[in-house]
């Protein structure tokens, strides 16, 4: 293989990896409940989104599989911020309840902000609240957000070590591409943060072994500014004409990449399988047991 010709990528199975990780879990959940102790998520959804609701029945339904307790909350669109924060002081105090998810975006009365920052940090499955942003950012253990936590995964099983790695995280939100680029460091990655204004993306993805697209754009990256070996993963999944693409020209892309996610069937199914290793995690570390093997970076 010469530089000049090239190649076809291997298929990163999200999907599968995501199944085995949930089987994992599975194991550990049936080993916790036979020392008394059933991990449970808790799922707050407030308004009728229908992505939300989407996304809250497969979380509840996931967190059953695997053996955990599934609580639901569902507040209609006009409730107060007051009430809602009531409800979370609630299940902060309540010793069934291991993690707490407010599923996001909220109506726009209410203060995202202070809603995630109402919540207990040892029960933020999302790793959303202010502390654990500063725990992750500082090298303390923290609850790392859940889709870069997938991610890191995917790249682990794809590279063993990242030490070294020219790392290009495109996308600065901080759900996504904030937490990934403080995980790819904590991996000793060298990591370049790029976003939708950056001006020499081109040049930046040519030189990275790894390239993590999170910038909400369809087909932003461009097949042939790949790396020839490079490890791509997509986090985007834009609904267009042509149905879900990612952040990233697949098809083009395929033809550089070492290896590259697909959309749909990539980092997706990674996201709600992270949410319940968090959870097992936080489950733990409430029982003074150590953190599950593996799962927790
Ligand atoms: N809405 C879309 N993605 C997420 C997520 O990861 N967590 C929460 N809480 N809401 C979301």
């Amino acid at each position: 293989m010469t530089a000049t010709s090239p190649m076809t990528a291997t298929l990163i199975d999200g999907k599968a990896f995501a199944a085995s990780l949930r089987t994992r879990i599975g194991t550990a959940v049936t080993a916790m409940k036979a020392q008394g102790i059933t991990p449970s998520l808790t799922v707050v959804l407030v308004g009728e989104d229908p992505a939300s609701e989407v996304y809250v029945r497969s979380k509840g339904r996931m967190t059953r599989e695997v053996g955990m307790n599934s609580f639901e909350h569902r507040l209609p669109a006009d409730t107060p911020q007051a009430d809602l924060l009531a409800l979370i002081d609630r299940l902060n105090g309540d010793p069934a309840v291991n993690g707490i998810l407010v599923q996001l975006p909220l109506p726009s009365h209410m203060d995202e902000a202070a809603v995630i920052n109402a919540i207990d940090p040892a029960k933020d499955v999302d790793g959303f609240h202010i502390l654990n942003v500063g725990r992750l950012a500082t090298g303390q253990k923290a609850m790392v957000p859940c889709t870069p936590l997938g991610c890191l995964m995917l790249l682990r099983d794809q590279l063993g070590s990242l030490a070294g790695k020219n790392a290009l995280v495109i996308g600065r939100s901080n759900i996504v591409g904030k937490p990934m680029a403080q995980l790819l460091l904590r991996d000793s990655a060298t990591v370049t943060m790029a976003h939708s204004r950056t001006s020499n993306l081109q040049d930046l993805c040519r030189q990275a072994d790894i390239v993590v697209a999170a910038v909400g754009r369809p087909h932003f990256v461009q097949g042939d500014w790949i790396k020839l070996g490079a490890v791509v993963i997509d986090v985007g999944i834009n609904r267009t004409d042509d149905g879900l693409v990612g952040d990233v020209d697949f098809d083009g892309a395929a033809k550089f990449a070492g290896a590259i996610t697909p959309v749909p069937g990539g980092v997706g199914p990674m996201t709600i399988a992270c949410l319940l290793a968090n959870t097992l995690t936080a489950t733990a570390r409430a029982n003074g047991l150590p953190d599950p093997e593996g799962l927790t970076p």
